[in-house]
């Protein structure tokens, strides 16, 4: 394994971050870089009793010992940039593409401001949308005009395909969900690019020859924020006596709560070329399951709920998170 991708085959927020600091720790990767849309996207990882919500850095920060990219078709906000910086003590290993284009106030404003944007589509209000539509104008300021970001300005491409030239792992996290992508979305209650696995190795500037592994991240139990489809959908009062309550990382507006979705979990396996996938939140399929690290541990129903999603999906499941801390997963990546 060499070059892997991980993206969300639902609406987001499927538990990407904690995959990637598992995987980070398990594979020492040299470098972990974002794509994905911008700072709409939020993860949270938990490590002991500290959590972090992160909407720029990549996730995988958690893992002292890799560079940390931002690629060039990321949109990069420098106030929220220079924040988790200086939170997380990261300011010497982090690297933004000069060409990375950048977020401005005018750009949260007029996101904020739409009636289109922020009502009917329940944007998260960060500028992403306004800025991408700068960006297809050509009017957008890219990271290379910005003096604070000066220091972090990198070729993101070539640091990431000669770390693969030597022989090192190298992780490309993805932001949001298969569900929300631009193009293969709920169209037009979606994100403003697409988010599948082809588009995390373009924004990195990473051939699709180079890929070894696209591991595509599944929640037991998905949800969505904001507007838009969502066929499996619970009602509020149902999932709320289930004990199922999500809130958002950047916008901590309540998450829709859906069942299991077979067909979509196929369909995106097959658009983003899934090779693995992951499970997370078995625990909420039984709470018995909560914190075990071995598959053989696992309860029957469980099991059986793990082998029905490997049918659907069409791939071996060979990571389950059964619970929030990073130490709480079981990785049979091996056995398969
Ligand atoms: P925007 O990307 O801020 O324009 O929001 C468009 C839609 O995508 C809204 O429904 C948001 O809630 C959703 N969205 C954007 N980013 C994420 C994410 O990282 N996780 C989950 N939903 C997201
Ligand atoms: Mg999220």
């Amino acid at each position: 394994m060499s070059c892997t991708i991980i993206v969300g085959g639902f609406f987001g927020d499927e538990g990407k971050g904690k995959v990637v600091a598992h995987i980070a720790f398990a594979d020492h990767p040299s470098i972990i870089s974002r794509g994905g849309v911008g700072p709409n996207a939020g993860h949270t990882v938990k490590i002991g009793d500290k959590e972090f919500g992160v909407r720029m850095v990549p996730s995988g920060f958690v893992y002292p010992k890799a560079r940390l990219m931002i690629g060039t078709g990321v949109l990069v906000d420098p106030r929220v940039l220079r924040n988790e910086v200086d939170l997380l003590q990261v300011r010497d290993r982090v690297f933004v593409d000069s060409r990375c284009a950048v977020i401005e106030e005018s750009h949260i404003q007029r996101d904020k401001g739409s009636e289109h944007l922020a009502k009917t589509i329940g944007s998260t209000g960060s500028g992403c949308g306004p800025a991408n539509a700068d960006r297809v104008m050509r009017v957008a300021r890219l990271a290379r005009d910005v003096p604070e970001l000066a220091p972090y300005l990198a070729d993101v491409p070539r640091e990431i395909n000669s770390a693969l030239d030597r022989g090192n792992n190298v992780l490309l996290e993805g932001t949001q969900g298969f569900g929300i992508s631009l193009y293969y979305g709920t169209y037009p209650f979606v994100t403003s690019k697409d988010t599948s696995a082809s588009q995390i190795a373009a924004d990195n500037g990473v051939g699709p020859t180079r890929v070894d592994d696209v591991i595509v991240v599944f929640k037991a139990y998905p949800t969505r924020v904001g507007e838009g489809p969502f066929s499996t959908e619970l009602d509020r009062a149902v999932s709320d006596e289930m004990g199922i309550q999500e809130f958002g990382t950047v916008t901590h507006r309540q998450r829709r709560i859906g069942r299991w979705d077979g067909s979509m979990a196929r369909y995106s396996a097959m658009v983003n070329g899934c090779t693995q996938a992951a499970i997370t939140g078995i625990d909420r399929i039984d709470p018995a399951c909560a914190g075990i690290t071995e598959y053989g541990k696992l309860t029957r129903k469980a099991k059986d709920f793990l082998q029905q999603a490997e049918e659907d999906i069409g791939h071996p499941v060979t990571l389950i998170s059964t619970g929030p801390d990073v130490s709480q997963i079981i990785d049979i990546r091996d056995e398969v």
